[in-house]
């Protein structure tokens, strides 16, 4: 059987993926388990991806690992997806190394508990020469906090005279983003069948493919992932010309 990576055109790749991993929680549910544990086989799909997203050739893979939402989350998940974060950030880091790829982060990161601060920035420095795929974690991330807090930048900016109000246009704007340097999102992928954006990247999905899929994110694998790639192929972008 052709798989659909098969079919994929490598010469037209997008060159920006970000996901929205959702439905850890229940995927975990229906097999009678606690959220936790989706949130653990989570992490063996962001391993999953990020090969296949690096073995393929994308250039920036960006994933929703924790919302300015997931704040309000009861102590006890917080806690349990920090660890789980941050522990998979560290035992990776030689993964991430041997197979060229950069970590990067986007978010609030000063929101993040020291002790995890620290790990990741690590891993970001150790990781920072490789120039295969680009991996983002979204962490502590919501757009209308980064939207707002570039607004406070720029304000300040021009309070100090650096900059005047005519100085602002879209490129202005995305620069004080914390994705500026990262191009925008060519697709946008969403697992477990809810058909929204929850404050992920909307700024930047402007002209973005957004793909939906029922399937939970601790059962996204390769072929799934492939299979977005695909159809968002199929699709014709026209950048609102
Ligand atoms: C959404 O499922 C998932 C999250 C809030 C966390 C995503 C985190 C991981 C996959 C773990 C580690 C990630 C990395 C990058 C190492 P949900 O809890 O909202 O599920 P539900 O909607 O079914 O309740």
């Amino acid at each position: 059987m052709t798989s659909f990576k098969d079919k994929i055109d490598k010469l037209n790749l997008p060159k920006h993926i970000a996901i929205i991993m959702d439905g850890n929680g229940r995927w975990a549910a229906e097999r009678g388990y606690d959220r936790i544990f989706g949130h653990q086989n989570g992490v063996t799909s962001v391993r999953e991806i990020t090969e296949a997203a690096a073995e393929i050739g994308i250039e920036y893979l960006t994933l929703y690992a924790f919302s300015t939402e997931n704040w309000s989350r009861p102590q006890a998940e917080v806690d349990a997806l920090m660890e789980l974060l941050i522990d998979t950030i560290e035992n990776e880091t030689p993964t991430l190394n041997k197979n060229n790829v950069r970590l990067m982060a986007i978010g609030d990161l000063t929101r993040l508990p020291g002790k995890a601060a620290e790990k990741l920035q690590r891993c970001i420095d150790q990781t920072s020469k490789n120039t295969g795929l680009s991996l983002v974690l979204a962490l502590s991330y919501s757009s209308r906090w980064e939207i707002t807090n570039s607004l406070k930048i720029i304000s300040k900016e021009i309070e100090a005279g650096k900059l005047k109000t005519d100085d602002i246009n879209d490129e202005l704007i995305s620069s004080f983003l914390t994705t500026k340097n990262i191009p925008d999102p060519d697709l946008m992928i969403r697992t477990s069948g809810e058909v929204r954006v929850s404050n992920f990247l909307l700024w930047q999905i402007a002209y973005t493919e957004l793909y939906f899929t029922k399937t939970h994110w601790p059962a996204f694998r390769k072929e799934d992932f492939y299979q977005a790639i695909l159809e968002f192929q199929h699709r014709e972008r026209r950048f609102g010309k």
